[in-house]
């Protein structure tokens, strides 16, 4: 049978050319104006930062068509599943919601779910949805959530399935509406894309090349978030060291960091910085802003030469040390964190103990650690997954034992200090318990009165674990 819809390709996608990124401006057809009229929507997110903030557009976008947000999925008239592909464990949970959903279909079928993100741009997860999973009635990819309301409006006025897949964008949309669900601390993209191609990784083929935002659009979206009462940015990208690049001129991600300083936003932090090409001009720029947090994610994956060539991190253990070294001694009292990567194919015992050897090493505050999930589509998934599970497994638990050990060491520091915590909440747990973020980004859970979301607090520790700390708010 014929198919009505064009399927997504990774090996389109695997495809880089060196034209410069084309900037659009979004802005709504008047026929799309009332689309949500009386309507509701609900967003699940999964996965990274750049999905938080690609579900505030859909949100925005949503909001400006006047739909209404829902707190309840079962009060829903579109549902928005936006999904992550980084690891197979990911993306088998999506699949068991669409199921889940299924129910509220057969109860109202009207209800529209719609599936986007990373998992829409992989071909056998489209194709697997479009053939199995008929409650879904579209899907749209990571470069076409500003073609939202054409397809909703398309899928109501047809009553047929649409799927919107770009392979590959060069462009940029700017003057997209966004919701944003928390009022002080904002995502802000600076750029889109990988070009790195680790090895494992599938996001340089979901997320399309390298593209920088303009830095005067970056630098007045944080100065309204300022306007707006905003107390933190953290600025987005796969690579934030790339920043740029692409654009073709004399200016670096040190460059923007000390422009976005200027704005006075009490906290910037950034998200993710490759150990390759961190450079000076960053160092100095997190040195001599007081408002850039003290906090480095920094991701090492192995501490083995041979597994980092294998995964095409372009640095050999060595050179990660080097690069840590100098962060360690040059910016004293930050706070660092990595990501961690076991039973890559091929890592023999050997390798292991040297990824071990590597938390020795760095003492890291802490990191996130994954068993290795072999993506369709990337090189790695062409070397054969031989490690057993049982032992990836073991590996995994050895890792996070230190990890813990290491976090725990680094977090006695705060022990008696007073630390200035950012208040994101009431704590899950307790009612009386606020909860927030150090300029370290060190969780703390404290008691107090008269807390208010967004506020800056004086917090006095008082107990210390590994991967928060307890508090006293102190009354000014
Ligand atoms: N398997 C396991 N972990 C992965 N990551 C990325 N791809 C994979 C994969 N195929 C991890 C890396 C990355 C983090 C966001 O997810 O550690 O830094
Ligand atoms: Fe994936 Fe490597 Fe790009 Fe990070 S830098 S998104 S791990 S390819």
């Amino acid at each position: 049978m014929k198919k009505d819809y064009v399927l997504p390709s990774l090996n389109e996608a695997r495809k880089r050319d060196k034209n410069r990124s084309e900037k659009l401006y979004f802005s709504l057809e008047e026929k799309y104006k009332d689309l949500g009229k009386d309507k509701k929507y609900y967003i699940i997110t999964h996965g990274c930062q750049a999905n938080q903030r690609d579900s505030e557009t859909m949100a925005g976008i949503l909001d400006s068509l006047g739909y209404e947000a829902s707190a309840d999925e079962k009060k829903a008239d579109v549902i928005i599943i936006n999904t992550c592909a980084v690891r197979q464990g990911a993306e088998e949970k999506v699949l068991g919601e669409i199921g889940a959903l299924k129910r509220l279909k057969n109860e109202n079928p009207d209800l529209i779910i719609c599936l986007a993100g990373c998992m829409a741009q992989e071909e056998k997860s489209v194709a697997l949805i479009m053939e199995k999973y008929r409650q879904v009635d579209i899907i749209f990819g990571t470069h076409n959530i500003t073609s939202l309301p054409k397809l909703l409006y398309d899928v109501y006025n047809s009553k047929q399935r649409k799927v919107e897949v770009f392979s590959k964008m060069g462009e940029i949309v700017e003057n997209v509406p966004v919701t944003r669900f928390m009022s002080h601390k904002a995502w802000v993209n600076i750029m889109y894309g990988c070009n790195k191609f680790c090895t494992y990784c599938i996001v340089p083929y979901t997320r399309g090349k390298e593209r920088s935002r303009n830095k005067e659009d970056i630098i007045s979206e944080v100065e309204e978030l300022v306007k707006d009462g905003y107390k933190e940015v953290c600025l987005l990208g796969q690579n934030v060291n790339a920043y740029g690049k692409d654009l073709g001129i004399d200016y670096t991600f040190g460059n923007l960091l000390n422009d976005v300083a200027k704005t006075n936003i009490p906290r910037i932090r950034f998200m993710t910085s490759h150990p390759w090409d961190f450079d000076d001009s960053m160092i100095e720029a997190i040195r001599n802003n007081p408002n850039i947090m003290p906090y480095i994610h920094l991701p090492i994956q192995s501490g083995n030469t041979e597994i980092l060539k294998k995964m095409n991190r372009r640095y050999s253990r060595e050179e990660y040390f080097e690069l840590f070294d100098k962060l360690k001694r040059e910016l004293p009292g930050f706070a660092f964190t990595t990501d961690i990567i076991v039973g890559f194919p091929n890592e023999s015992d050997e390798a292991f103990e040297d990824t071990l050897s590597a938390v020795d090493h760095c003492e890291y505050d802490n990191a996130f650690t994954f068993i290795y999930s072999k993506r369709e589509g990337t090189p790695a998934a062409l070397l054969e997954d031989d490690i057993e599970r049982s032992v990836k497994e073991e590996r995994l638990q050895r890792l996070n034992e230190k990890v813990a050990y290491y976090a725990n060491k680094n977090n006695q520091r705060f022990r008696d200090q007073i630390v200035e915590v950012l208040v994101d909440g009431v704590s899950k747990r307790n009612s009386e318990v606020y909860s927030g973020y150090t300029p370290e980004n060190k969780l703390v859970n404290f008691t107090g009165k008269d807390v208010k979301v967004g506020e800056l607090v004086k917090v006095k520790i008082t107990e210390v674990m590994s991967f928060s700390l307890n508090g006293e708010k102190i009354e000014e």
